[in-house]
């Protein structure tokens, strides 16, 4: 049986919310195609480099957010199920319905996964309830970071880790860095990117909110970032 679920109605949307919704309304196999453009020309990385380092980050009890379609999260599962590693509680997370709507489908068949509606500034799940978060390719995506980082801390049990890897200002040389800046500007204009960080910016807020930076990785325009709850 599925455990793939929707929660219980969400609290008013705000309108930055609302975009968010609006903006990744696309069907699953072209949010897909165009993930991977973004990944190769703005983020310059691969999914495989994604993969290994998320799937180092996966405890018995999980939180993944934003799931999106669930592309990622089936290939980080399905690499440590080959790795032998084991794979308990995963909870997956997204503000978009037509995003939830596809990790459910994604997910039918996997008795540990739950899919649930939410947002990451205001989750329904009580304080110290998971071992390990992993937020991919969102972050930058977030209207309300400060929020996100707030409620990862609270879900977080003391001593917990949250992976990320963040988006940054592009940097590198050109033509590279001006690709990579339009790419972003249009996200902006579509409302699919909040904004990229620079990376100082992005590691004083995991330490003021209170995490320990374990280990910030720059891998072309991103930060793969592991920070631990302080206990
Ligand atoms: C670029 S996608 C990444 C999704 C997935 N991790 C992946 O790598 O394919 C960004 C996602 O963030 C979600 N999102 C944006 N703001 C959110 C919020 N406040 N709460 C939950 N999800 C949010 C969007 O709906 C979208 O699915």
């Amino acid at each position: 049986m599925s455990h793939a679920s929707v929660t219980a109605p969400l609290p008013p949307a705000s309108a930055a919310l609302d975009r968010i919704d609006h903006a990744y309304s696309d069907p699953a196999w072209w949010y897909n195609l165009r993930g991977l453009g973004i990944l190769t020309f703005a983020y310059r990385t691969t999914v495989w480099s994604q993969v290994a380092f998320l799937e180092q980050n996966i405890s018995a009890n999980h939180l993944e957010i934003p799931v999106g379609t669930g592309t990622l999260l089936n290939l980080v599962l399905r690499w440590r199920a080959f790795r032998g590693r084991p794979i308990g509680r995963i909870v997956a997370v997204d503000y978009s319905e037509t995003m939830v709507a596809a990790a459910q489908q994604a997910f039918a068949r996997w008795r540990s996964v739950e899919v649930a509606r939410g947002d990451v500034a205001n989750l329904p799940y009580a304080d110290s309830e998971f071992d390990s978060i992993n937020i991919a390719n969102g972050f930058h995506c977030f209207p309300d970071p400060d929020g996100a980082v707030r409620e990862m801390l609270r879900v977080l049990k003391p001593g917990g880790t949250v992976a990320t890897n963040v988006l940054l200002v592009p940097r590198g040389p050109q033509p590279l860095r001006a690709i990579a800046q339009r790419i972003d500007d249009w996200g902006i204009r579509k409302g699919l990117l909040i904004r990229p960080f620079e990376l100082d910016d992005i590691l004083s807020k995991f330490r003021h909110a209170g995490f320990e930076i374990v280990d910030a990785d720059v891998r072309g325009n991103t930060v793969n970032i592991l920070a631990r709850k302080c206990a």
